[in-house]
């Protein structure tokens, strides 16, 4: 066992014991570390005033991925490198490549948010790619600007992000991931400081028997949900059991039929196997959160978290995902239509955590589509989640799933409007006399995000609007608002 949580600071390593686990990055940078270029917006990863870069060896080098500072607890920089604004400019003074375009496209329009923006930026350079202007909004989505707006941002963006990156951090990676590597332990993480345990184990086993041994204790994945019940909630979290560290956890991969999604992997780790059988998913996916929650959040925790307007449990309803979970060394599988029980309950037993889920691969013939409706695009939850899956046979219906989130205390099937479309010819009428039944199978509440009667005609509407996708000729059907299209 460890108990001090050690990385690289920019170039400096940093040694951190006898601190809460569960203080955040954001915090111990401004006040400690007396880093202050890193600022507080919203302090729920919401506005990106607080976004730093995490680097991690890799085997080509480094990857670095912009976080959200203010809900990342300290014990994630364990064996990384954190890189603030305080560390882009050069030993001469020179501006890192990023800025430079920001000063060029007068994109830096208060002090508040522009270091947060500019992390972003050096995140995307380092991604190695030029983006598109898609590509560009969606790695900035994370960082809201409230004065201006944001096309210098945008420009300095695709003018800096040109291609190959070539500045100090490149020519110097392939040493930063060895001292990272000499910096890494495979001993678990043991920490008890101010009240809280906090536990990080390497092995599935060893997280199997922490959570064995604690069953109260509350599971960490990337903390996008869980960062809040200290920063919004000011909840006490005496133990703490973090899944990041666990090997393989954090493995997706294609076996059997199945793409098994490790608990521990992040949005961003998935995506691409997502991309590859469901596109529609994928871009679904891309409208979770931001860049810097998708670096960070898993769909296991959205699974595990069991909102009601989570964005995933409605496509692996349709997708009829199983969830596998364990309980020490004992392994079960459950439908995922059968682990959510009530308002944020679920069938995990105490001592049990989601290890994996399984989603079947798509046959032959299948279309699976998935909508998000929220008042924003990006950075927004849903008001109304709907998915659906058809397979048709000479024009019937064979089998269809419908998936819903923001309809009801819990993720939830259509099952009575599945069971009316089932067999029947795959028509306008049938579908309308489906979506009356839709109706009578939900009461969705009002709340801010919207009204019961607003639910209920847009999850009517989005029946309506899968079938007209699924009928119509590519050549009539829209399908990409325009700030999608890649131009
Ligand atoms: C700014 C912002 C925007 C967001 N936008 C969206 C959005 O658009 N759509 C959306 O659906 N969500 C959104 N979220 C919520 C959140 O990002 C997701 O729910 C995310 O997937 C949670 O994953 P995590 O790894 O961060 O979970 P954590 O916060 O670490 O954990 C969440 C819950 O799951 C439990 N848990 C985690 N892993 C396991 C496990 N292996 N076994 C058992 N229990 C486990 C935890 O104990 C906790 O109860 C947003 C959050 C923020 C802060
Ligand atoms: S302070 Fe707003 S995202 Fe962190
Ligand atoms: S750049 Fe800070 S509000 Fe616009």
């Amino acid at each position: 066992m460890r108990d001090t949580i050690r990385f690289l600071l920019g170039d400096e390593v940093r040694s951190i014991s006898s601190v809460s686990p569960t203080r955040t990055v954001l915090e111990w940078l401004r006040g400690e570390a007396r880093a202050r270029g890193t600022k507080e917006g919203c302090a729920e990863g919401d506005c990106g005033a607080c976004t730093v870069v995490l680097g991690e060896a890799s085997d080509e080098g480094m990857v670095w991925r912009a976080v959200n500072a203010c809900i990342l607890f300290l014990p994630a920089l364990d064996g990384r490198q954190l890189l603030t604004v305080e560390h882009l400019r050069g030993a001469d003074g020179a501006l890192h490549p990023v800025q430079q375009a920001m000063v060029a496209h007068h994109g830096s329009q208060c002090g508040f948010c522009t270091p947060g923006f500019v992390m972003s930026l050096f995140a995307l350079y380092h991604a190695g790619t030029a983006p598109n202007r898609r590509a560009a909004n969606e790695a900035l989505a994370g960082n809201l600007c409230r004065c201006t707006g944001y096309r210098p941002i945008l420009d300095a963006a695709r003018e800096a992000c040109a291609g190959v990156p070539a500045d100090r951090f490149a020519a110097s990676a392939l040493e930063i991931a060895a001292r990272l590597r000499g910096l890494a332990d495979p001993e678990p993480l043991e920490i008890v400081a101010e009240g809280v345990r906090f536990v990080a184990p390497r092995t599935v086993a060893q997280l199997a028997d922490a959570v064995l041994a604690h069953p109260d204790a509350t599971i960490l994945a990337g903390g996008t949900d869980v960062g809040l019940w200290v920063t919004k909630q000011h909840r006490a979290l005496p133990t703490v059991i973090a899944v990041e560290r666990v090997a393989d956890f954090a493995r997706v991969e294609e076996r059997g039929g199945v793409l098994r999604i490790g608990a521990g992997a992040t949005y961003e780790d998935a995506l691409a196997a997502i991309e590859r059988h469901w596109p529609d998913f994928a871009r679904m996916t891309r409208r979770i959160g931001s860049r810097q929650i998708r670096n960070r959040g898993t769909i296991g925790g959205n699974v595990a978290n069991a909102s009601p307007i989570g964005d995933t449990p409605p496509a692996l309803l349709a997708l009829d995902a199983t969830l596998v979970l364990r309980r020490g060394a004992a392994q079960r599988r459950l439908p995922a239509a059968e682990f959510f029980l009530g308002y944020r309950k679920t069938a995990l037993a105490a001592g049990e955590f989601l290890e994996a889920i399984e989603v079947p691969l798509p046959a032959a013939g299948e279309t699976f589509a998935i909508y998000k409706v929220s008042k924003r695009f990006e950075q927004d939850i849903s008001a109304v989640c709907g998915a659906f899956r058809l397979r048709l046979h000479d024009g019937n219906v064979a089998d269809i799933r419908i998936g819903f989130g923001g309809m009801a205390a819990i993720p939830k099937r259509a099952t009575a409007t599945e069971a009316a479309l089932r067999g029947r010819p795959w028509t306008r009428e049938n579908v309308t006399a489906a979506m009356a039944v839709l109706s009578d199978e939900f009461a969705p509440l009002t709340d801010m995000r919207a009204s019961a009667a607003y639910r209920a005609r847009v999850a009517r509407n989005l029946l309506l609007r899968f079938w007209l996708e699924t009928t119509s000729s590519a050549a009539t059907l829209v399908r990409l608002p325009e700030w999608e299209s890649a131009a």
